[in-house]
């Protein structure tokens, strides 16, 4: 035996080792649940310790696995800890895990699923975040997927080694779905079958967000708001960080610099804007504070074992948190929003739900930044009634069931705008997120997108990364930098925390500024394209900020490009600090939507998709103004000279679209001798749009070239090509 042979017997053997002590725990049952979905369940799986949370409804049996299902996964019991394994065959790229650092290809990866406020990312290495996603996708060489949910919420950690999915969780036992289908969209759509979709947010979450740590006054707000119109740059949301509170106590609103909520609010809706407050989970234990008295009068409070009310330090220092767990406390919280919405807050934010505690003056071996794990949580309905160690991943995904509902109950003909911090798979049917406190820095600028496209192949589309970066100080050439490719991701949010400088879009001098009203202006003509793709996305779960490799999932090369991204399936990004950006093959025109951007070095590179049609609208200020004047289709034809696009339209908030108060069109362009011919072809809806839409400008984008055309959508519209 070689020095070589030796090495490798002795790793052998400790790996051997350290599975030394798990026990394989047979299968009491796998069969399917949806089409090509199965579910496996292993023997001594028991719903009362381990209850599913990710689910959105309790699945039926759709009979045996068919006889060639090959994904099987072995199910293991550790010291009474379950885990699993997936063995995979062949060569797999590996994706999702959900929120996380590092890479998009996730192969070789390993990441520990519990929910933690990591500033910077810096917690273990960026290897834990604020969300949990037991979901991994693999793609095959033939473009075929398959994907696997580990239906636990309990600590874990999830490794993604390239012949093995592994995931050891710190808990009991626990079903698994896979998702084996013929491609990795129609897996994505799988996982939407079993965990639910967005709901279709209001126009004006799609607009831009303008926040800060905080601006922390009635006045301040209006500035900032005002210097939007001034400046004419687009912008839909001003938020209001901790600071509007009085003390730090949620529900409340400072007595002298958020004296008048209801005017503040009135004054940013006369000038097109909507308002996002704060509300963090941590309720000041204090005997003379409302929220804290009917806490307590409805017994909604976490309690430590010995039955005293469990208090953790946050913003307001000592807190009591409501358990979430528990429906009666559910409600109580969500009736909490009635009153505080009714000043004219249009969306919430959900902060600190992981839930983060402050245990700095702890001794350091105690410090867990968060509730002890043997903290008991009460359940009711459906839960059972567990430890932290079960529910500390899922506390953030029920405090915004709750606060969902309560919204939706205080103002039921409006759609919900709720962001969140912590979430949990699944999660995205009631909360849209962003990635926590980023940095300042390239790395963090760069990380974005795959951090997004993560996110989005695991189930949650809305989502984005704090534009310019919150920590540390922003300069002016990675804020426009930044927000040269921001500006086009799902959530397009600028934040900016306490202590650092001022990141408004003027911030940085006249130069950046007009950088900024670009970038936002092409957002803002692309919102009847982006309106569409969050349309879909809320019916089938389809990323809206897709992968590359989404464009042809058979060629190999893509499958790790993390600098450019797709916007649904039509539109290619290149950001500006894309460095060889490995591109989809076929046909890709240059998309320019504003006057001046090609030479605007900031600003990522748009290519439209040969085959397809993208609605654009006017450049607005708000997502409540007129897209449609004009509507703008830009057609790029496809070899055959044929193309293809949809455009979603309704009244932009309330659910009148559920009951047919819309409107889905079919564009589609074919190429005759010497002239292409764009129409509408189809429509679903009962939306009548011919008033909404009375004039059409078609760019149409072919061989290199540009031609122009216009009409209306009864006549459809004719360009001459020679
Ligand atoms: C947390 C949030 C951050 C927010 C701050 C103050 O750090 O992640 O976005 O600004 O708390 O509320």
């Amino acid at each position: 035996m070689n020095l070589k042979s030796i090495l490798y017997t002795v790793f052998f053997l400790s790996v051997g080792i350290a599975d030394a002590g798990a026990q394989e725990v047979s299968l009491l049952k796998s069969e399917l649940v949806g089409d090509r979905i199965a579910q496996f369940i292993p023997k001594g799986f028991d719903k009362t310790r381990t209850p599913s949370l990710i689910l959105a409804a309790e699945l039926k049996s759709k009979g045996k696995l068919p006889s060639d299902w090959s994904l099987i996964p072995e199910f293991t019991l550790k010291n009474n800890k379950a885990g699993a394994v997936l063995h995979l065959k062949g060569e797999v790229s590996l994706y999702g895990g959900g929120e996380v650092t590092g890479p998009l290809l996730r192969n070789g990866q390993a990441i520990k699923l519990w929910n933690t406020d990591t500033g910077a990312y810096s917690v273990e290495g960026g290897k834990r975040l604020y969300q949990t996603h037991p979901w991994v996708m693999g793609v095959r060489p033939d473009g075929s997927a398959f994907g696997i949910i580990f239906d636990s919420t309990w600590k874990a950690e999830l490794i993604t080694n390239s012949d093995k999915i592994i995931y050891n969780s710190e808990g009991a036992l626990f079903r698994i779905y896979i998702i084996d289908r013929k491609s990795p969209q129609e897996v994505i759509k799988g996982l939407s079958e079993l965990t639910g979709t967005i709901k279709l947010p209001p126009r004006w979450a799609l607009g831009y967000h303008q926040c800060r740590f905080s601006y922390d006054s009635e006045k301040r707000v209006m500035e900032i708001a005002d210097t939007f119109r001034e400046k004419k740059i687009p912008c839909d949301v001003i938020w209001m960080d901790i600071d509007y509170m009085q003390g730090y106590r949620v529900f409340t609103f400072d007595s002298i610099r958020f004296r008048n909520p209801k005017v503040l609010n009135d004054n940013l809706h006369k000038k097109g804007f909507r308002a996002v407050y704060m509300i963090d989970p941590g309720v000041k234990a204090d005997k003379e504070y409302s929220v804290y008295k009917t806490g307590t009068q409805n017994d909604v409070w976490v309690k430590q074992n010995n039955g005293e009310e469990y208090h953790g330090k946050v913003w307001p220092g000592d807190c009591a948190f409501p358990d979430f767990t528990n429906p009666e406390a559910r409600k109580w919280w969500g009736g909490l929003y009635k009153d505080f919405l009714s000043t004219g807050i249009d969306g919430v934010w959900n902060d600190m739900n992981e839930p983060a505690v402050n245990d700095n003056d702890f001794p350091e071996d105690k410090r867990l930044g968060t509730m002890p794990y043997d903290t008991p949580h009460k359940g009711g309905g459906n839960l059972p009634q567990g430890s932290h160690l079960l529910y500390h991943n899922a506390y953030g995904r029920l405090m915004v069931e709750a606060s969902y509902d309560g919204i939706l109950k205080s103002n039921p003909t409006k759609r919900p705008f709720l962001l969140t911090r912590s979430n949990l798979l699944g999660g995205q049917r009631y909360a849209a997120t962003w990635t926590g406190d980023n940095f300042a820095g390239w790395d963090h600028l760069k990380l974005s997108v795959p951090m997004s496209l993560t996110l989005g192949l695991s189930g949650q589309p809305f989502n984005g990364p704090d534009i310019g970066g919150f920590l540390g100080d922003t300069s002016g050439d990675l804020w426009a930098n930044w927000l040269g490719f921001g500006a086009l991701m799902p959530f397009a949010r600028g934040h900016a925390c306490a202590g650092t400088n001022n990141k408004e879009p003027w911030a940085y001098g006249p130069e950046i500024e007009k950088t900024s009203r670009i970038a936002l202006e092409r957002r803002y003509r692309l919102l009847p394209y982006l309106y569409t793709l969050f349309y879909e996305s809320s019916k089938t779960g389809m990323p809206v900020m897709a992968p590359v490799f989404f464009a042809d999932s058979k060629d190999s090369r893509l499958r790790a490009e993390e600098q450019a991204f797709l916007l649904g399936e039509s539109l290619l990004v290149i950001p500006a600090f894309a460095k060889d950006p490995i591109l989809p093959s076929g046909i890709w025109e240059e998309l320019n939507l504003i006057e001046g951007e090609e030479q605007d070095k900031y600003q990522a590179k748009l290519r439209i998709k040969g085959g397809s049609i993208i609605p654009a609208g006017a450049i607005i200020q708000n997502a409540g103004e007129n897209s449609f004047d004009p509507l703008s289709l830009y057609v790029c034809p496809d070899q055959n000279g044929n193309a293809i696009g949809e455009l979603y339209v309704d009244s932009g908030d309330g659910f009148g679209f559920q009951k047919g108060d819309y409107a889905l069109v079919t564009f589609t362009a074919e190429k005759k001798k010497d002239s292409v011919l764009v129409k509408a072809t189809g429509k679903l809806g009962k939306r009548n749009i011919d008033q909404e839409i009375t004039k059409i400008k078609v760019q149409l984008l072919l061989d290199g070239k540009t031609y122009q055309g216009s009409g209306t959508l009864k006549d459809g519209i004719t360009i001459a090509v020679n």
